[in-house]
């Protein structure tokens, strides 16, 4: 049974396809085009809020002529302490596939080893594919000539990712930009390295490619052509909020630390924002940044993972 929690669940292959899926998906929109969802039903167990995540799923699926079902862990038995394969099983006989946004990104894999369907990663405290698929998929579309390859767009580019350097969206990145063949350089504080899960993960599929960590925010930038950073508190670490601004903040992406990457460098941000906090709002609104083609493209690139792993064209 083929998943999506991690990045390269999918090879070099199913990522160019995945990518070429998106972008007929995004320009045939609206158009009555292929069902490949068409009879079956998507379960969402979302135990965080969510957005983007959400709703691009949802339009997603029901686009793709499927039924998604979403539940809040809460109103399902799994949220009074039903195990969680005991819940995989039973789930696994009515619907078609998962989608699941969790805190640890083992019950994520044991959700996929004991059911008998596809299992999708919207979101755990280690890592977020969807959304570096879709980050990448942006980059790519404004890297690639028109028409031109998606994936080789990538190549050799390099990403600075500031700030919390040590969460989901650090890791994720950490381990896209070996796969799309990028270099990264993280500009974090002492205590926020990319930790010991995501460097076994990386060795244990043989990659040696090296990411760059720095606690200069400065180096991070140099010769970036992408600058990227997340929330300083993510969801789950709300107690620790106050020691993390302080921390955090000669992280922040203000318009002169964005001037020192590239001069035609992209700013990113997964979204929802805080003006002010990890980013000046003269950076989400310089026309470099691309925060919300990021968030429409999750829905393209969400049905062309959907697609793929319902085994349709
Ligand atoms: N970027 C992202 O995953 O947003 P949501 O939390 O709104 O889904
Ligand atoms: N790091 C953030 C990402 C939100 C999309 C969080 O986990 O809350």
């Amino acid at each position: 049974m083929k998943h999506f929690l991690k990045e390269t669940d999918f090879g070099v292959r199913e990522l160019a396809e995945v990518f070429a899926r998106a972008r007929t998906f995004k320009r045939e929109r609206g158009r009555s085009g292929a069902q490949p969802l068409a009879g079956q039903s998507w379960a969402m167990i979302f135990s965080k809020s969510s957005t983007r995540t959400r709703v691009s799923f949802e339009v997603g699926i029901h686009e793709l002529g499927g039924r998604p079902l979403f539940l809040n862990k809460n109103d399902i038995q799994l949220g009074r302490g039903e195990t969680i394969e005991d819940s995989a099983r039973v789930l696994s006989r009515f619907i078609h596939g998962l989608i699941v946004r969790t805190y640890a990104h083992a019950d994520v894999e044991r959700l996929a080893a004991a059911g008998s369907v596809p299992v999708i990663n919207a979101l755990t405290d280690f890592l977020h594919p969807c959304q570096i698929y879709s980050d990448a998929f942006t980059a790519a579309e404004r890297w690639a000539a028109p028409g031109g390859d998606l994936v080789a767009a990538l190549k050799g580019r390099k990403i600075a990712f500031l700030g919390d350097t040590g969460f989901n969206m650090a890791n994720s990145w950490i381990l896209g930009a070996s796969h799309f063949g990028m270099k990264i350089s993280l500009g974090g504080p002492k205590g926020f390295e990319p930790g010991p899960e995501i460097r076994a993960l990386l060795k244990s599929e043989g990659r040696t490619e090296e990411f760059q960590f720095t606690t200069d925010p400065y180096e991070a930038v140099a010769g970036a052509d992408l600058v990227y950073t997340d929330v300083w508190t993510s969801m789950g670490q709300e107690a620790e909020a106050a020691k993390r601004l302080a921390l955090l903040k000669p992280y922040a992406i203000t318009a002169k630390l964005f001037a020192a990457a590239k001069p035609d460098a992209l700013f990113m941000h997964c979204l929802p924002a805080h003006p002010g906090e990890e980013v000046e709002q003269a950076v989400l609104d310089n026309p470099r940044s691309v925060i919300f083609d990021e968030a429409e493209n999750r829905l393209h690139v969400q049905k062309a993972i959907l697609s793929l792993l319902a085994g349709g064209k």
